[in-house]
């Protein structure tokens, strides 16, 4: 009798839950990190991200609410409850991992540079000199990538990716240490005459959906969820979309 009043107090407690109860699953995300969530031209969030969300509200049943937040704080107001997940490319890092939950990754990336077209050909090292100014966007996993490789360079960091891009593209900057897809995607739209995409990868990051931690029915809905859509079909349509050459 205890084990089972444990069992439905769990469930209770469980994020799963509230959202059922309340009928919508909130979702916090930061805008700006392509192809998995930007703005269209009518100002409305779309992306890689948002069509899973999508998918995950129809399969709970209820309604998506994208609740948008700036990176600096998007752990902190997971934790206060400002939303019941994070889908928002977030690289699963061991330091992170300590606060909070990761389902199993839905895709990989790593860091590459978006250079001036100048350093085309080169490798990372050779923007490593003290001449060079590297620039990345601050609190992510390109900046944690940049302190550490580059030793020699200027570092400077920016509030959004995009300010980052285009200090490279006015050439402020000789290169901006980002996630691949998010280089590679700015580089096809602007890139041709002023930039090259180092495009080799210097990281290996798994990217996952975070809640907060002890509530192990949520994250056995995510991890079964996830197995499911990447085998009947439904993954591969998205990324298709998002990832289409
Ligand atoms: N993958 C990188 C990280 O976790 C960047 C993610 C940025 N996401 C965003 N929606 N702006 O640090």
């Amino acid at each position: 009798i205890n084990a089972m009043a444990d069992d439905i107090n769990l469930w209770q407690k469980s994020t799963l839950n509230s959202i059922v109860q309340k009928g919508v699953l909130t979702v916090g995300l930061e805008p700006g990190y392509m192809p998995f969530e930007m703005k269209d031209k009518q100002g409305n969030i779309i992306g890689f991200d948002v069509d899973m969300a999508n998918e995950m509200a129809k399969a709970m049943g209820v309604k998506l609410q994208l609740v948008p937040t700036a990176w600096d704080g998007i752990i902190a107001g997971l934790l206060t409850g400002k939303y019941d997940i994070i889908m928002s490319g977030m690289t699963i890092t061991q330091e992170r991992n300590l606060k909070i939950n990761f389902a199993d990754p839905y895709i990989s990336v790593g860091q590459t540079i978006l250079a001036s077209k100048k350093h085309a050909g080169k490798k990372w090292s050779d923007l490593d000199k003290p001449e060079y100014t590297i620039v990345t966007k601050i609190g992510v996993t390109g900046e944690i990538a940049t302190r550490k490789m580059f030793k020699k360079a200027k570092i400077r960091t920016f509030e959004t990716e995009a300010d980052a891009a285009q200090e490279v593209l006015n050439g402020n900057a000789d290169g901006m240490v980002y996630d691949k897809p998010y280089n590679a995607i700015f580089f096809a739209e602007k890139g041709a005459d002023k930039l090259a995409h180092l495009s080799d990868e210097l990281t290996y990051e798994p990217l996952g959906f975070a809640i907060r931690k002890g509530d192990p029915d949520f994250l056995n809905w995510l991890n079964n969820f996830l197995n499911q859509a990447k085998n009947d079909g439904t993954y591969k349509k998205i990324y298709d979309r998002w990832f289409a050459d």
